[in-house]
């Protein structure tokens, strides 16, 4: 079942309506005009004020509502500049642009208390990711009267024609589950610091109630029941950061790496404790000031570095979990536990996994299965280098 392809049915047969099928009545498809009364996605144009409505006292908006950045021209005069590669060039004539305005937005969220805030990292063209997440780990819901929530964060396709295609869709998925947060800015590997610290702006701003966070890709097994344990236990610690940390990564230098670096954007030799991207835990009070932290830094390209560097600014030290898989379970791609749902029932997240074996492990790991005991989690094995 996809619900994309009935969109693209109705729009071109243009009778959606008629046909009764979607509450479509006049509000959706003219969202991005009019201005709605009630707090919701209002996708505004980048000159357009912000729409978002305040319900209580205090500064309950997006402030940022045009997009006027250009790009540090100075740059290029200069010798180390010129060197390095496009995508090194492309960052830094554009890092001093901190924020971005909001294309959607849900200020209501956060609304009422919330025990667990879920936010997953996705792209406009991965739908089907999300679709998986909502039917499975994602599900909003009451857990022992707690309440769990999840966004998704996301910026523009960097493709032109991707963009024209997928943002009505985006805006129509957001319409029916109203569960993303979309900026003005490129989705691309670069970019992924300024979803950090655009979340954590957007958290600052309309999430005062909210217990935990869970920050995670969008193709992760999750175990929201292990993460409800874990917490529950460590309910008395101050400045919670949890995941799957690495210490004294070094920066790659190498230049066909994915991660690699030049001496010119980073000249020490280790970078701060970090967790990995795929999915970490923090508490919501610690998320405030990482927001603060953050913006004292400059941006840096890899977004779970940088907030490695966050931490060390606030001297807080993350917590190194064996439950956290985000650099996979096991080194060996093809090892039969990478298959095992008792490994999978005693984890917190492991990356990395794609819509059709996630559902498959998910409804396994919920099933009647029979583990012998909680199976030991796997014992480090020294700290892996990305590569
Ligand atoms: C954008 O910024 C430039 C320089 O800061 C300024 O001259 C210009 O008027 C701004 N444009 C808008 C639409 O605000
Ligand atoms: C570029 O250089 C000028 C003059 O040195 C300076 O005023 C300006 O702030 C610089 N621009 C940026 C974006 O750093
Ligand atoms: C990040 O997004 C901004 C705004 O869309 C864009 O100008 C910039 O080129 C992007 N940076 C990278 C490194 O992709």
């Amino acid at each position: 079942y996809n619900i994309f392809s009935e969109v693209l049915v109705h729009l071109q047969f243009s009778n959606y309506q008629k046909k009764g099928l979607y509450p479509v009545t006049n509000t959706f498809w003219k969202a991005s005009k009019t201005k709605q009364a009630e707090p919701v996605a209002a996708a505004t144009g980048t000159t357009e004020e912000s729409s978002v409505t305040q319900e209580r006292g205090g500064s309950w908006t997006w402030d940022v509502s045009i997009a006027n950045c250009s790009a540090n021209l100075n740059l290029t005069n200069q010798d180390w500049f010129r060197g390095l590669e496009a995508n090194f060039k492309q960052f830094l004539l554009y890092r001093h642009c901190r924020f971005f305005p909001m294309l959607i937005n849900h200020p209501e969220k956060c609304l009422g208390e919330t025990y667990l805030l879920m936010v997953i990292k996705s792209i406009a063209t991965q739908h089907d990711r999300r679709e998986v997440i909502r039917k499975t780990w994602g599900k909003e819901q009451v857990v022992d009267g707690k309440k769990v929530k999840k966004v998704f964060l996301l910026g523009t396709p960097s493709n032109e024609a991707q963009k024209a295609n997928h943002q009505k869709l985006l805006e129509y998925e957001d319409y029916i589950y109203r569960d993303i947060l979309q900026w003005d800015f490129q989705d691309s590997f670069f970019n992924l610091t300024l979803k950090e610290t655009h979340f954590l702006k957007w958290f600052s701003t309309y999430c005062a109630d909210v217990r935990y966070i869970f920050k995670g890709d969008d193709d992760v097994f999750v175990s929201v029941e292990n993460i409800f344990e874990y917490l529950e236990a460590s309910a008395h610690v101050k400045n919670l950061f949890v995941g799957d940390v690495l210490f004294k990564a070094k920066p790659i230098r190498k230049k066909e790496n994915k991660y690699y670096i030049p001496q010119a954007l980073y000249k020490k030799t280790y970078y701060p404790p970090y967790a990995g991207g795929g999915g970490f835990l923090m508490d919501a009070p610690l998320a405030r000031r990482l927001y603060w932290a953050s913006d004292s830094l400059d941006l840096y390209p890899i977004d779970d570095v940088f907030l490695g560097m966050c931490l060390e600014v606030l001297q807080v030290s993350p917590i190194k979990h064996n439950a956290f898989k985000t650099f996979g379970l096991v080194k060996n791609k093809n090892s039969k536990l990478n298959q095992e749902p008792c490994f999978f029932k005693s984890m917190i997240v492991v990356h990395k996994l794609l819509p059709p074996d996630l559902i498959h492990m998910w409804n396994l790991v919920n099933s009647n299965l029979i583990c012998s005991q909680k199976v030991e989690i796997l014992k480090p094995v020294g700290n892996w280098e990305r590569n």
